[in-house]
């Protein structure tokens, strides 16, 4: 069984889009940090990643379609899209045929956002350190709970030096919570090799957001192993 990992936050442009895009994107093409435990083929020429975009908006099948036209090398990656209850059958079918199942979700905590997250090994939530997306964050963390999903923060466009950025991650980091230890900066990268349908440890992968990139998958694999 594939396993899965499901990138959900209520709040719209927490990242989300953009970490599944550039996690699949380098769990696609790369060898390195993967499990040498049969969980995931090491060849990545062997490994099917499926991508479900939860989204009606769609972005992540903007990104995929993206990458289909301009001819980036795509076997490993395959994409599925859905919305409500037809959501569990896809997931089921892509559980049996894939080695790793990343899931979009939309911003609101709708039907398909709930089972995206019942059927993950782990639960990705990318926040942005400002209050109003931690405080949105709460509703989020509730359904997790609720489900009883395994959970891991991560916190996105975090800037290059400021005092309320550290503030608040210490603040969360005394409840208790499980946060990331790899962050992601605010970085123009991170948009610009998207716009192309790659992701950045394939556009530039010795920028330091690949780096973070690679950093985070690492992290992310080792929590599900
Ligand atoms: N680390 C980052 N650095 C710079 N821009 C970012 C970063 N993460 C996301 N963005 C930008 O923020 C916007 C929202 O991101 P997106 O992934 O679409 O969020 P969501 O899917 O949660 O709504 C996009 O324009 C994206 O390019
Ligand atoms: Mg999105």
């Amino acid at each position: 069984m594939a396993k899965v990992i499901t990138i959900a936050q209520q709040k719209g442009g927490a990242g989300k889009t953009s970490l599944a895009a550039h996690l699949a994107a380098y769990w696609a093409s790369n060898n390195k940090g993967i499990p040498k435990n049969g969980a995931i083929s090491e060849d990545p020429k062997q490994r099917t990643i499926t991508l479900v975009d939860l989204d009606p908006q769609g972005s992540l099948s903007t990104w995929y379609e993206t990458r289909e036209e301009r001819g980036v090398d795509n076997d490993s990656l395959v994409l599925r899209k859905g919305a409500g209850w037809k959501v569990n059958a896809e997931i089921q079918t892509a559980q049996k045929n894939s080695d790793l199942i990343i899931i979009d979700s939309p911003p609101h905590s709708e039907t398909s956002t709930r089972i995206g997250i019942r059927h993950a090994d782990i639960v990705v939530v990318p926040l942005q350190l400002s209050p109003m997306d931690i405080w949105a964050t709460r509703a989020t963390m509730d359904l997790i709970k609720k489900e009883r999903r395994p959970v891991l923060m991560v916190f996105n466009r975090v800037p290059a030096r400021g005092r309320l950025a550290t503030d608040l991650k210490d603040r969360l980091e005394n409840e208790d919570l499980p946060i990331a230890r790899s962050t992601l900066g605010n970085r123009t990268a991170y948009a610009s090799s998207l716009m192309t349908g790659k992701g950045v440890t394939e556009t530039e992968p010795s920028s330091l957001a690949a780096t973070e990139i690679r950093d985070l998958a690492k992290e992310v694999l080792k929590r599900i192993r």
